[in-house]
């Protein structure tokens, strides 16, 4: 089974969709870490409450972001970690982990990328009075949002859409969306390592 760590900021709903999923059999993976660069984000609560081990790790008490990445890396690398699942992770993703792990790092983004880009997508879709918006996956590469587009779905607004309103929206489908996404990744990297492991016979 898949070995992955999830990166999250904040209240870690999307977190808690792929646990339930992978509790209730939908998902096949492990989650063997969850880095949160916030300490005392809620998400942590939910590992916690999961016996997920938690890497709780302030980037402000580090010298740079090289030597930040470098911690979290050597957590990685001893829990075998594979893949990296982003999920609220408020943050670039450096050349340290970038090095490693490319192509092996996904993210979800709460707009039809390339709209509404980095912070506050949402705001941005109810500011310009969009009637379709939506969420999308894609791999995660040095910039903001800008990686390879994985798979999308549409949300629409309703006339008197609210922030918290297509919010709520969102994250319904977010919750729907990313896990399955996931367990179609993760099949494609079983298949390649299985042939891998065939062609060494
Ligand atoms: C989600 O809407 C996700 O698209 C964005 O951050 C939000 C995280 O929500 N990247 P949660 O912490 O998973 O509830």
């Amino acid at each position: 089974m898949i070995k992955i760590a999830i990166f999250a900021s904040g209240s870690g709903s999307n977190f808690q969709a792929i646990i339930d999923n992978i509790q209730s059999g939908s998902l096949e993976a492990e989650v063997a870490l969850l880095v949160c660069d916030r300490p005392g984000a809620f998400v942590t609560e939910r590992a916690k409450q999961h016996s997920i081990p938690a890497l709780s790790i302030a980037p402000k008490n580090y010298p740079s972001k090289v030597e930040y990445e470098e911690s979290i890396l050597k957590e990685l690398q001893e829990k075998e970690v594979e893949f990296i699942v982003l999920a609220g992770y408020m943050r670039l993703i450096g050349s340290t982990l970038l090095k490693v792990y490319e192509g092996k790092i996904v993210n979800i983004h709460p707009s039809l990328l390339p709209a509404f880009p980095g912070k506050d997508a949402i705001g941005q879709a109810i500011a310009a009075n969009v009637k379709i918006s939506g969420v999308t996956v894609h791999y995660v590469d040095a910039g903001m949002d800008t990686g390879p587009i994985i798979e999308q779905a549409t949300v629409f607004l309703s006339e008197n859409e609210t922030t918290e309103s297509l919010q709520k929206k969102i994250h319904e489908v977010e919750h729907q969306l990313y896990p399955t996404v996931l367990q179609h990744l993760f099949n494609k990297l079983e298949e390649k390592k299985d042939e891998q492991k065939a062609s060494t016979y």
